[in-house]
């Protein structure tokens, strides 16, 4: 089968098509054929092997010496089960699903075995397979950190990075959750932002929103970009910060920062449940929550899709069409 593999560290054209032996599914495995996969900030991350400096350790030790052990990346997919093992009872050939392999990737080839106790769900018949392959790593990080959070109706919430995939998944998953949605993008976004859902914009290429004398419930910072001091005086003496990109050092300077105040940080990472998925499918089949897509590439486009996410300015989620599937 075709796949696309990580021959070593670096920038993008590190990428190669190659063929690989499709993967047999054990007993408890579903073999997938994969229509579309997605490139994320992670991918990016583990192919140029972009890690803080506290964990270029535990990052090689985890990840593989000079190329990552797993060398096939993507972290997200949608398609259609090939094969279910004998002991599979959740699915069965022909089920079209979205599934969110995370760490163990595997989504840039044309077929994938998960366990069906991984995160796979079956795709809401709403979106096709392109907005399916997008559903879960903005999705399931909005999610978590909001759940995590304790946002509720009525709180004025902040999302800062609200264009990117996290963000356009948190200003959809907050306006459910009945917060009072501010949302922090560039000048180019502020429009899909605000047909997204939010109640008001701020362009932070013009505006300091640390400097509107505003206090928010809580304030997430979607994209690790906020001022760390000047926004813990915007949340209120209660509050809480949300902060998806918490490195040792970012947290420990949040940490310290919060000294002497009542405001909580909320940080951490998930690595996706099945609960999770399965949320963030009810949440798309209601109609509450649909990706943003920026971009389309095919698969042999794999290396300039890469170069588009590494440029740190995609608008909610970049795709890449494994195989033709069908529409919905
Ligand atoms: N903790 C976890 O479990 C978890 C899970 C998933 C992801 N993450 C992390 O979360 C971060 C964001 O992920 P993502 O997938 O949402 O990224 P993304 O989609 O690549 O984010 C791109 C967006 O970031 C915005 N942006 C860039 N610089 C900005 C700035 N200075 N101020 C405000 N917005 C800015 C861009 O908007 P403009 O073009 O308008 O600048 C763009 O729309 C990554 O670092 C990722 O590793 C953490």
């Amino acid at each position: 089968m075709k796949a696309i593999v990580c021959t070593k560290y670096g920038p993008p054209d590190v990428l190669k098509m190659v063929d690989i032996e499709t993967p047999v599914p054990d007993d408890n495995q579903v073999l997938i054929k994969v229509f579309f996969t997605t490139v994320t900030v992670a991918d990016c991350r583990v192919r140029g092997f972009n890690v803080p400096p506290s964990f270029w350790l535990p990052a090689k030790l985890a990840l593989g010496w000079s190329k990552p052990r797993q060398p096939v990346l993507g972290t997200e997919l949608s398609g259609v089960v090939e094969k279910a093992g004998k002991n599979v009872r959740k699915f069965k050939a022909g089920d079209a699903v979205f599934a969110y392999p995370g760490h163990l990737c595997g989504g840039y080839a044309a077929y994938i075995c998960l366990n069906e106790n991984a995160c796979i769900a079956l795709k809401p018949k709403v979106l096709g397979f392109e907005q399916a392959a997008a559903l879960s790593l903005g999705g399931i990080t909005a999610w978590f950190f909001l759940e995590k959070g304790k946002v509720t109706k009525g709180e004025k919430l902040l999302i800062y990075g609200a264009s990117g995939s996290n963000g356009t998944a948190a200003v959809q998953i907050a306006k459910y959750l009945g917060a009072e949605v501010t949302a922090v993008c560039s000048t180019g976004n502020l429009e899909m932002v605000k047909n997204l859902g939010a109640d008001k914009v701020i362009d932070y290429t013009t505006t300091d929103f640390t400097g509107l004398g505003e206090q928010f419930d809580a304030v997430f910072d979607t994209v690790g970009k906020t001022d760390i001091a000047k926004t813990i005086r915007a949340i209120q003496p209660d509050g809480r910060y949300l902060h998806s990109v918490t490195t040792p050092m970012t947290e420990l300077k949040i940490r310290l920062n919060l000294l002497g105040t009542d405001v909580k940080l909320v940080g951490g990472t998930y690595s996706g449940s099945i609960e999770q998925i399965e949320f963030i499918k009810k949440l798309a089949e209601e109609g509450v929550f649909k990706p943003v897509i920026d971009r389309q590439y095919s698969f042999d486009e794999m290396v300039a899709a890469h170069e588009y996410v590494d440029k740190g300015h995609k608008k909610g989620n970049v795709t890449i069409k494994v195989a033709a599937g069908p529409a919905l």
